[in-house]
């Protein structure tokens, strides 16, 4: 079977999108799959399989805790919160790679119809990504996708912020309508003033008042492992090798991320927390006893990490949307 997506329009970070995609489509076909994400393996067909197999041969834990999954359940199920219960009409999907979040949640028709997407990348990354799936759409004749009001792509480089005004300009996104902001993955690639200045963005051209935001981080620990911890070293010297080297990480994504950047913080979820990896901890009883050990309980505090090991943050939070929030939970 042919690759779909062309990997030559696809330079250094980019590259980790088709990997992201090969993660998803690895979680979906697992029998205790956390995802369902139809789109995944076809648009990991060839090079996101690759780079997949070369990640998977630096550690031989890396089936048992499906961070991948854990990431996409987490962030899906608040995306599809903030369009149910908070009404939000307008979804963006920022440095949105091979993600199909479209295409893998469901709605209420009557919820779906007012509900606008707005998939956003480097401009060689949204026109393969678009055209694959619309051949992917057109091939299969099979209703992928439910009947939104609208699921676009767009070009968005947000290091420039002359895009950011030609998004909100031609895109159809209207600035007076409250959003839901996904970033997911992009940040550690991205020196720390560029990660203020893209939340700074974000906050100014795509979020009024009572909009939400949502992303990932990545710990300190990961950035800069330990020397003895060989397979993550191993690891990170892959991803720099591909022109992907990870750069920002930190301990306490809801200070450095959210509040430093003028954002309302709600809470976080992080990959190593006890209530939501042990549950689905994957793999032989020896190796899950020595990865139990170092899982942490929330009330462990973030602060205290284990040097070895890889994390993922996820971080939730808002503009003008704590007061409103805590207001609602009142009797
Ligand atoms: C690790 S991938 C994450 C993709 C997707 N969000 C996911 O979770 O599967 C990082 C993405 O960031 C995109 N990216 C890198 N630099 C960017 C920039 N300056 N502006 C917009 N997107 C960028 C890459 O093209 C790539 O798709």
């Amino acid at each position: 079977m042919k690759s779909i997506v062309n990997p030559s329009g696809f330079a250094s970070v980019s590259l980790t999108s088709l990997y992201l995609a090969a993660e998803r489509a690895r979680e979906s076909a697992h029998p205790q799959a956390l995802i369902n994400d139809p789109m995944a393996s076809y648009l990991a067909e060839g090079k996101g399989f690759e780079i997949l197999k070369q990640v998977m041969s630096f550690s031989e834990h890396s089936q048992l805790v499906p961070w991948t999954g854990i990431r996409t359940k987490e962030l899906d199920e608040y995306v599809s919160d903030c369009i149910i219960d908070k009404g939000i009409s307008q979804v963006v999907i920022l440095a949105c790679g091979c993600d199909t979040r479209p295409f893998r949640l469901k709605f209420p028709d009557s919820v779906a119809q007012n509900v606008s997407w707005f998939l956003t990348d480097l401009s060689p990354v949204v026109s393969e990504v678009s055209g694959a799936i619309s051949s992917k759409l057109a091939e299969s004749g099979e209703l992928l996708c439910q009947n939104f009001k609208k699921v676009e792509y767009h070009p968005l480089d947000l290091r420039e912020t002359a895009s950011w005004e030609n998004f909100v300009s031609t895109s159809g996104f209207d600035s007076s309508l409250p959003s839901i902001v996904v970033l997911e993955g992009l940040l550690e690639y991205i020196p720390y003033p560029g990660v203020c200045n893209i939340m700074n963005n974000a906050r100014s051209f795509l979020m009024c008042e009572g909009s939400f935001i949502c992303g990932t981080a990545t710990n300190m620990a990961t950035i800069k492992p330990h020397p003895a911890a060989v397979p993550l070293v191993n690891l990170m010297q892959f991803f720099k090798d591909m022109g992907a080297e990870p750069v920002f990480g930190t301990n306490d994504p809801l200070a450095d991320i959210l509040c430093s950047n003028g954002f309302e913080a709600t809470h976080m979820i992080c990959s190593c927390d006890k209530e939501i990896v042990e549950p689905i901890l994957r793999g032989s009883e020896e190796v899950i006893a020595q990865l139990k050990r170092f899982l942490r309980t929330k009330e462990e505090g973030i602060t205290e990490i284990v040097s070895y090991i890889p994390m993922n943050f996820l971080w939730f939070g808002g503009k003008g949307i704590t007061k409103k929030e805590i207001e609602k939970e009142e009797p």
